[in-house]
């Protein structure tokens, strides 16, 4: 179908869409509405987006300034689709990316612009969310970043419309991809949805010094799923575990678009030239995982013709040495450093394709749910290779303390779990049992070493992230599950011990735990003192008390 005859296919089917909707009359139940697939619209058609660098407006040797607003706007997602209305930093989808340097403290001042009502229903039963919490409210968290308890963003430190902070990020820490997303109190995934979350690169000397791909060639990827309406307005119709969707308006375990969208635009593409490019890549889903790969087959049908690339950094920074891969899977809130080499690749087209399920990893439903999103966007190698310039080189192996499990002063447990009624309906998502306001457990002393377990009870896997820290993983490991029910909890691993890949073996902020699998951690309380959180991100879970808080003390 040529993009007229698809555009008049559009029209046909949104015309016979609100017959539906209009015959069906009170009962709007009995019409399923129609959201945008990848085949409603031509994909592949609209160049990828990079976000803008934000200026700052006032820079010192050892400190930059910034102001940011919140604001609602309009977008074009797709050159075939109206403007999306949306929430963004300084009005713009995903918001811009700060460039910060170590050792250069940099202020924001965040400044809430949004309007009073909110974008999305707002399900009024969740916790914080409830009366008489105003609809709009908003707080910025920094996601990664080593900062002082004040500036980190606590949920329960929102601000309303017309309200600012002035937070601080002291930069103190390895250069890495972070982010920045907002973190409200019982709106979190609504917040970030609306489109509430960009990029914070920071940067240092010695990685400025190692040659890696920059400028043009140093690519940020925010991958995202959205649900949109035949108008191409933004649709959040969370479901229960097992696809059903749940009443208008209320909260649900599970949220799949099904739009692929990448730096704010659906299915774009970008040229590039026969040559390495480092690609930052942040799974910015509330709870979609992607499995990624770059596959130069024509079809996803087709036997793949994989692209192999390598990683060179996790979400706390470089890696030891880079890690060879086919494939690469990154949860919600995860973030890959990768070169990819389209050398040699000269006229060829690259899909950046996913095989992930939703809900992920799907092993217990006996069909998908939700349908994969099967191609994110596509790289082009069309443009001339141009500049000789410096030759790339990957960076050479860097030193990586590893922490022993003998480090560790204390180990605690945190068992995850999702309660049900009868009805098969999620009633929501637990730590140890726990919400998220019940009085504070983990007071882990700063400067000491902890091993933490992430017991998961539940069939979904849920990648946990913890504030303030970057931590490094022990080992994943199966426990008995039989054994955990009839001995109140009791964990008996089973199993080998399988340690991080080679791509997880450094720093990480956020790492997942399978279902019916204990995710051990090494974890360093550093930095500074006070309350921080940690929460599973998948933002439907975190919302609904599948978060808790911990304290720093001397
Ligand atoms: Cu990405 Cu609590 O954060
Ligand atoms: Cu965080
Ligand atoms: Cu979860």
């Amino acid at each position: 179908m040529g993009s007229t005859s698809r555009r008049e296919f559009l029209k046909l089917s949104a015309g016979s869409v609100s017959a539906l909707v209009l015959g069906a009359g009170a009962k709007d139940s009995a019409a399923e509405p129609v959201y945008r697939t990848p085949g409603t619209i031509d994909r592949f058609i609209d160049p990828l987006p990079i976000p803008e660098k934000l200026k700052p407006y006032e820079a010192r040797k050892d400190a930059e300034f910034y102001r940011v607003r919140m604001v609602e706007f309009r977008k074009q997602l797709h050159s075939q689709l109206p403007p999306t209305k949306l929430w963004g930093y300084d009005g713009q989808y995903p918001g811009p990316t700060f460039e910060a340097m170590r050792g250069r403290r940099v202020e924001v001042r965040w400044e809430n612009h949004l309007p009073l009502q909110h974008l999305l229903p707002v399900d009024t039963r969740i916790h914080g969310a409830m009366p008489p919490a105003p609809a709009v409210r908003a707080v910025p968290h920094l996601h990664g970043s080593r900062t002082d308890s004040f500036s980190d963003g606590l949920p329960e430190k929102w601000f309303a419309p017309g309200g600012s902070v002035r937070y601080e990020y002291p930069n103190e820490q390895q250069p890495a991809t972070l982010w920045y997303h907002d973190h409200a109190m019982g709106i979190t995934r609504l917040n970030v949805y609306a489109g509430l979350s960009g990029f914070y690169l920071l940067r240092d000397q010695r990685e400025l010094s190692m040659s890696l791909p920059s400028g043009r060639y140093e690519i940020p990827l925010s991958l995202q799923d959205r649900m949109l309406d035949d108008d191409g307005q933004l649709v959040y119709a969370p479901t229960r575990d097992d696809g059903v969707p749940v009443p208008k308006g209320t909260w649900g375990p599970q949220f799949f678009g099904s739009l692929p969208v990448v730096n704010g635009a659906v299915c774009p593409y970008l040229d590039v030239e026969p040559r390495p490019y480092r690609l930052r890549v942040l799974n910015a889903c509330n709870g979609r995982f992607f499995n990624l790969y770059l596959n130069l087959a024509k079809n996803p049908a087709d036997i793949p013709a994989l692209v192999r690339f390598r990683q060179i950094g996790s979400d706390g920074g470089l890696l030891e040495k880079p890690a060879p891969l086919e494939q690469v899977l990154l949860a919600p809130a995860e973030r890959a450093d990768l070169i990819v080499d389209f050398s040699g690749l000269e006229e060829k087209t690259v899909t950046l394709s996913n095989s992930a399920r939703a809900p992920y990893p799907g092993w217990t439903l006996l069909r998908a749910l939700y349908a994969p999103l099967l191609e994110l966007m596509q790289f082009r190698v069309t443009l001339p290779k141009t500049g000789t310039g410096k030759t790339f080189s990957l960076p050479a192996a860097i030193e990586l303390p590893r922490m022993k499990a003998s480090d560790a002063v204390k180990t605690r447990d945190f068992v995850l779990s999702e309660s049900m009624d009868d009805k098969g309906n999620s009633l929501g998502m637990h730590i140890n049992g726990k919400e998220y306001a019940d009085a504070t457990t983990e007071f882990p002393k700063l400067g000491s070493t902890e091993m933490w377990r992430f017991i998961n009870t539940t069939d979904d896997t849920h990648p946990m992230h913890l504030h303030l820290v970057q931590f490094q993983i022990l080992e994943r490991r199966g426990f008995d599950f039989g054994t955990f029910v009839r001995q109140q909890g009791k964990v008996q691993l089973v199993g080998s011990s399988r340690p991080p890949a080679p791509n997880e073996a450094g720093w990480k902020d956020t790492a997942i735990v399978n279902p019916h699998e204990v995710l051990t951690i090494l974890v360093r309380f550093e930095g500074y003192k006070g309350r921080y959180v940690y929460h599973c991100h998948m933002a439907e879970h975190e919302d609904n008390d599948m978060m808790r808080p911990f304290e720093v003390v001397a």
